[in-house]
């Protein structure tokens, strides 16, 4: 019985939302484990779109449980409003939503926080989804957070949400920013959530742990990618969760002993969305080429994602952090179009190559990249259903990556519905999903 990490290797907006839908048939339990609303999760069913933000991909899966672990930040607004568009759709949102009553919970003056923070004189702004996610952690970490077992406890949210606003107030009033709302609303707003909610509250790692004993399969979805993790990331310029596969154990509430495999996965190319330091970045005509070809605009914020191209270097440093066993390659046919593809094989760092990823900001921006340029295949990926269906070039090109990052390509995607993947016959993806 194997449970799996699908997770980004990475800035995220790798195609994990595809993955996890189309593995989850095989799962009975898709659970994300980090991170909020700034996710943004696309999965297409034949044409139609859905993006899943706070709720895990699976649900689009008839019978398959879906749980949002303690590790998540919640609003529970746009939670509610994400589970009231899948309802419109038909699908039974409050039988296959478990949520954790330790999660802990985004209020609007989150938002109003991280506005401050990044606006501020002499700060550098992170870019941020402006969605509250790191003011939210900010409070977890410090201990003053609220979750939703007290958003649900009548008689201590009302104190503890009055405590927790006196504290951001007193920082409004510090850094003169206008703190004028009608909070008495947002707490009654807060009780109706909680009124709604209540039912799909529970103890998410009992729940894990009692379908891990009954034989039942989880998947576990990453938000973001690995190279916005707080501790491992390009930091400052990160999320505030911890999105590489470590996280999901603390942020579910599952042993380390009950993982079976670790999925890493990664555009053929690679892009960002918001500031901070891109070693393989394409700027001008060439980045706005993909851009164009790849549709990369941000799920969340629709702003246009930075692109640029594949990092060998970063995704050996993402698969020491991860040990991935296999890694999925997402957007081969936004290549297609390419004479040529640039591969980053090591970095030059003040005239010495090496494999190593600096640990600060100011490292990262003296990484000179080290190119190998493999020739295109100039033609449409689009409709091969096997690997040995695809070009001659693009094969080359894959079996390249593999070589270089030291793990297997286990499985390639060639469009954004289901149907348009290829899992590798014989690899260790294929019996992780058997
Ligand atoms: P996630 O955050 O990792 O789930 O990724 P996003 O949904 O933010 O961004 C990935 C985008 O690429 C989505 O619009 C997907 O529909 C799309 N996509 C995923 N796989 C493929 C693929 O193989 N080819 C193409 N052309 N698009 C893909
Ligand atoms: P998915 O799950 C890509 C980026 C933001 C910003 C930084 C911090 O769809 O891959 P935050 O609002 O989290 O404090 O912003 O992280 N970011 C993402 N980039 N994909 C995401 O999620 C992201 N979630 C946050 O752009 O640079
Ligand atoms: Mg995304």
């Amino acid at each position: 019985m194997s449970n799996i990490i699908v997770l980004g290797a990475q800035w995220g907006d790798e195609g994990k939302g595809k993955m996890v839908d189309l593995f989850s048939e095989k799962f009975d339990v898709v659970a994300r484990y980090q991170g909020g609303h700034n996710a943004g999760h696309t999965v297409y069913i034949g044409k139609t779109k859905y993006v899943l933000k706070l709720i895990p991909s699976g649900i689009l899966r008839p019978g398959v449980q879906a749980v949002i672990g303690n590790g998540v930040v919640i609003d529970p607004g746009a939670l509610l409003s994400e589970m009231a568009t899948l309802e419109g759709v038909g699908i039974a949102v409050d039988e296959q939503l478990r949520i954790s009553n330790r999660a802990h919970v985004i209020f609007p003056f989150h938002p109003l926080m991280e506005k401050m923070s990044e606006a501020r004189e002499g700060r550098t702004a992170i870019g941020t989804t402006s969605r509250g996610i790191g003011p939210a952690y900010e409070d977890k970490i410090a201990r003053r957070g609220i979750r939703m077992a007290d958003l649900v406890d009548a008689d201590s949210f009302e104190e503890m949400f009055e405590a927790l606003l006196a504290d951001k107030a007193t920082i409004a009033k510090a850094f003169h920013i206008s703190f004028d709302q009608d909070w008495g609303a947002v707490r009654k707003q807060y009780q109706e959530y909680a009124t709604r909610l209540h039912p799909l509250i529970c103890d998410t790692s009992a729940f894990l742990g009692e379908s891990m004993k009954a034989g039942k399969r989880i998947l576990f979805e990453g938000a973001q990618g690995t190279m916005l993790d707080i501790d491992h990331g390009t930091y400052p310029f990160v999320t505030s969760s911890s999105a590489s596969a470590g996280g999901a154990c603390t942020g579910a509430g599952v042993p380390p002993t009950k993982i079976n495999g670790v999925i890493g996965v990664s555009k053929a190319y690679i892009t960002r969305v918001g500031g901070g330091p891109f070693p393989t970045e394409a700027l001008r005509e060439e980045g706005e080429r993909i851009r164009k070809a790849g549709n990369e605009f941000g799920a969340v914020t629709g702003r246009p994602r930075r692109c640029g191209w594949f990092d060998v270097p970063l995704l050996h440093f993402t698969t020491t952090v991860n040990g991935f066993d296999s890694l999925v390659i997402t957007k081969l046919d936004v290549l297609d179009m390419l004479a040529e593809i640039p591969v980053c094989i090591g970095y030059k760092i003040d005239g010495k190559v090496t494999n190593e990823m600096p640990a600060t900001n100011r490292g990262m921006e003296k990484i000179e990249p080290v190119y190998k340029v493999m020739s295109g295949w100039h033609c449409s990926t689009k409709g091969a259903a096997t690997f040995d269906a695809l070009p001659e070039k693009a094969k080359t090109y894959l079996d390249f990556l593999e070589s270089q990052t030291g793990v297997e390509v286990g499985c390639v995607s060639n469009g954004p519905e289901r149907t348009e993947t290829i899992i590798r016959k014989g690899s260790k993806l294929e019996k992780l999903l058997s």
